[in-house]
Formats: C-alpha cells, structure tokens, sequence
C-alpha cells in the first residue's frame, strides 16, 4: 500500500519543486505541447493539474516510438515517460525528465480537440466544462477552490468549530424569500388529476414522498441553530439552492455556503469572527497558491493581489445601513436605483461604498427590517434589525449575516409580518421557548469567495459546472 508520500511522489508538482537529479522516476500527464528539432530530439510539456508548471520531457530519437509516435503526440494525449530527471540546462526549468520510454494511453485527435495552444474565451470554455479543467485558468481556479475549503475547515476547526452536516432537503424556507426548487416524485403528467374533496384542482402532498411539500435548502443555517444551541460553536459548509431567475455575474442557482452559528454572540461578535474569517482565508489561500494568484494577477485582473493583499491588511470599514444611506445620497453620484432610507442596496450602490469611498471591505450593519428575513433580531427602534452583510471590491455582497432574535414573542410577531406559519417551524420557536440564549451567525457564499481570489469576472467560472436559468448541462 502507498503511504502519503508516495501519492504525493506521483505528482508532477513534486518532482518540479523536489526531484533530484539522477532520480529515476516515470512521469504520467496529459501533453500540453510538443516542440521538435531537426537534429533528432523533442521536447514535451507535460501536466498533471498539480500546479501550473509543466514538466518539460526530453526524448531523443534512441527512445523506441520516436519516429512513429513521440513526433506525432498531439496536444491533449495521455502519456507515461519513464526516465531519469536532470539538471535543466534551458531556461525557465530546474530540472527535466530524460525519457527512456514512452507510453501512450490515448491520443486526442487534433482536428477535433478543441483545446489547441490558443486563448479561448470564457464563454466558448463554459461550453466545455469537462474539458476545461485542463486549461491553465481552471486548473488554478480548482486548485484555489481546494485551498480555500481546506483553508475554511482549518479557520473553524483551530477555534473549536464543530462541523455540522445540515439536510440538503428541507420543508421550511429559511429565507422566506420563496425562491425554492420543488422536489417532488408526484407524477407530473398526472397532476391535474388531483383534486380535493370539492373536486377543485389542488395537489395533495400527503400523496407525495416525503407527505408534505418539500424542497431543496437555501440555507442550512436554522438546522445549524439547533446545533450551536446544543453544543456551541459549530459550522456548516455544504450545497445550497435557489431558483431566483437572476443572470447575473454574481448568482447561481446551486451554490456552496459556510454557515458558522455561534452561541452567546452578539452582533459585534458575528462582524469580529467574519472580519478575520476571511483575512485568515484570504491570507491562507495567498500563502499555498502563490503560483496561481500570480497567474491570475498577470492574465486575468492586474489587481487581485494588491486587492488582497488590501483586505488583508486594513480593517474593515464599519457603517450602519442608515450612514450608508446617507453616504449614497450626499455622494452626488447618479446611480441607476435611486437611494433612500428603506431601499434594497443595489449592486452598484454596494459597490460604490467598497471600490470608490472606502476603497476596502465594508461591513454594513443594522438594516431596515422591512428587508431582512424573520429571523433577525430586532433593534429596539423598532424600525430596524441586526443584520450585517460584508461588501468587498468588485463583487459587493459576500458574507450576509445577523445576530438571531432569541425572544419567542418578538420572534412570533416577525413570523407573523412575513405570513409565515408557526406551525411549520415548531422547532425553531421551540428552541426559544426552551434556554433560548443570544446567538447569531452569517453566511459566505464560497463562490463569489473564489471570484473574489482570483479576479474572474463571472462567478460560473468559479464552480466546475454551473447551474443557472436554462443551464444545467454536464
Ligand atoms: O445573504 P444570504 O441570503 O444569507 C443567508 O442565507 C443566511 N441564512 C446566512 C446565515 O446567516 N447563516 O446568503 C449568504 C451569502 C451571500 O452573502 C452571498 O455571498 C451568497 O450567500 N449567495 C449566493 N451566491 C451565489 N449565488 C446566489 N444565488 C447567492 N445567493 C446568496
Ligand atoms: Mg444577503
């Protein structure tokens, strides 16, 4: 059996960054380009997806195949070279691979392989989700993904953070927004059969699987409740759904959010945690994927890492939702959603307060409680909610959180402001009615964290295989 090492040992990433010189080894990867000499040698680049860097393969014309198949391997075939690494006597390598043999596993046809060395745009990429990962932009953006999740679990797991796995399919909206995808196995074609005892058309959900309507989670944070009401600080990290028809730069129907839920923690508490949350992530992701945020710098945005390196090092700005109101409305900017006290914060108004004023993180907190969901504690004006959301550069919006009303009555009127029915979230008010304690929370979306690491403009490059209005392909 193959101990930890020796998987790392197969990487193309170790050999490039600790391969010796004379050590035999056997290179496997896919072919990223071939050059070859008239005096009877080539070069391959060879890739793995371990990291950005090829590792350059020296064959000669003593290697058997050379005339038939090594100066015929396309871009995209699968190879092993088998050899001895040596000191690099070109430029731009350390070390290369001196091929004693190589084996192909299969070629790729070059009339057909839509991956040539060329730029293609995001666009016709997204179109080849399967194959994309090969390229260097998404290799980096898995790779930054992979550190950033490992990079969050760490956050949490060193302040004694339990993980906790919330269900994916759930009977309450927790954000009372109303954007939820139905699960069902009721027999569409059949539906309009269905009939009550009126003989009016209305579909009985005691005959569907779970005996009730049911749907895919916006959000895993009322179970996540339960927990850091039972066993204190805990976090969950998992898929979420949310069937809002936007296409937008920002939104996708199936995302990833962490949800840390934090008992006896007020407002203040929930913006400190966030606030170094993601310094550490950012902080973290800058130090293991160094090669990658480069690669981003150079070909993707010019900023990104003086933007991180931003966020890294100031504190974030703090402002209620009404200073920020005020902030917009003095700004004597035209925005296309005009702003006053009560309005949703569009986009570009978010973006206004972190790019062009504070030029950093804004933390907004204390919104109108008109806009935010039925769980958020109330202020004692009467007008607003404990809410807070972080805004960063280029992307606005990427943490909203609150601290959580623990008062059962106040709690009952919010839920009945927002006609929801108390008996569908028994367990919630029940978590008030018994040792209810102050708590609160927030929620990072994961990809628009990514977009916010590697300066990409479209957050549907940020995931593997996006799903949005009319696209759920791969
Ligand atoms: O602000 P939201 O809706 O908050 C919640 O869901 C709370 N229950 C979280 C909590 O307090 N535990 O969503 C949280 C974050 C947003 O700030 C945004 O980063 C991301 O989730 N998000 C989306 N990301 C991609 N596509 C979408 N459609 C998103 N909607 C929200
Ligand atoms: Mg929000």
């Amino acid at each position: 059996m193959l101990g930890a090492e020796d998987y790392k040992k197969r990487r193309l990433a170790y050999l490039i960054e600790k391969g010796q010189p004379g050590e035999a080894v056997t290179a496997k990867g896919w072919v990223r380009t071939r050059r070859d000499s008239k005096e009877g040698f080539s070069f391959i680049e060879l890739n793995d997806g371990s990291s950005m860097k090829n590792l350059q393969i020296f064959v000669d014309k003593t290697v058997p195949g050379y005339e038939d198949v090594v100066k015929h391997l396309p871009v995209g075939a699968s190879i092993a070279a088998e050899g001895e690494l040596k000191e690099s006597p070109g430029k731009g390598q350390r070390i290369e691979l001196v091929a004693k043999s190589i084996t192909v596993y299969g070629t790729a046809d070059p009339e057909t392989y839509p991956l040539q060395k060329k730029r293609h745009s995001f666009e016709f990429l997204r179109e080849i989700a399967h194959l994309r990962p090969r390229t260097n932009t998404f290799g980096a953006i898995a790779r930054v993904r992979n550190a950033a999740a490992f990079a969050i679990h760490s956050f949490f797991q060193a302040r004694g953070f339990m993980y906790v796995n919330t269900p994916i399919i759930t009977t309450s909206d927790c954000e009372g927004a109303g954007h939820m995808f139905q699960v069902t196995t009721l027999d569409l074609a059949k539906l309009a059969q269905l009939k009550n005892a009126k003989g009016e058309f209305e579909v009985d959900y005691t005959q569907d699987f779970f005996g009730k309507k049911a749907s895919l989670t916006v959000s895993g944070q009322l179970e996540a409740e339960i927990f850091a009401t039972s066993l204190g600080d805990c976090y969950t990290f998992g898929p979420t759904f949310r069937a809002e028809n936007s296409n937008t730069s920002r939104h996708l129907a199936e995302f990833w959010m962490v949800e840390p839920e934090m008992p006896f923690t007020d407002l203040e508490g929930n913006m400190d945690i966030a606030e170094s949350f993601i310094k550490t992530v950012v902080t973290e992701v800058m130090t293991k994927c160094a090669e990658d945020l480069d690669f981003f710098n150079q070909w993707v945005d010019k900023t990104v890492i003086e933007t991180l390196t931003s966020i890294r090092e100031n504190r974030f700005e703090r402002v209620s939702y009404t200073e920020a109101v005020d902030l917009l409305t003095k700004s004597g900017k035209s925005f296309e959603y005009p702003v006053s006290w009560g309005i949703d914060l569009q986009s570009e108004h978010e973006r206004w307060l972190t790019e062009e004023h504070f030029k950093k993180p804004v933390i907004l907190y204390n919104y109108p409680r008109t806009l935010k969901p039925f769980y958020m504690k109330c202020n004692d004006d009467g007008k607003t909610v404990r809410a807070m959301d972080i805004l960063v550069p280029r992307i606005g919006e990427i943490i909203g959180g609150s601290q959580r009303e623990e008062n059962l009555e106040t709690l009952k009127q919010r839920m009945a402001e927002w006609n929801l029915p108390e008996a569908e979230y028994w367990w919630y008010l029940e978590l008030r009615k018994y040792g209810t304690v102050p708590h609160a929370g927030f929620g990072l979306g994961f990809e628009r964290l990514i977009q916010l690491l590697t300066g990409m403009t479209n957050i549907r490059d940020c995931i593997p295989f996006h799903r949005t209005p009319k696209n759920a392909e791969f």
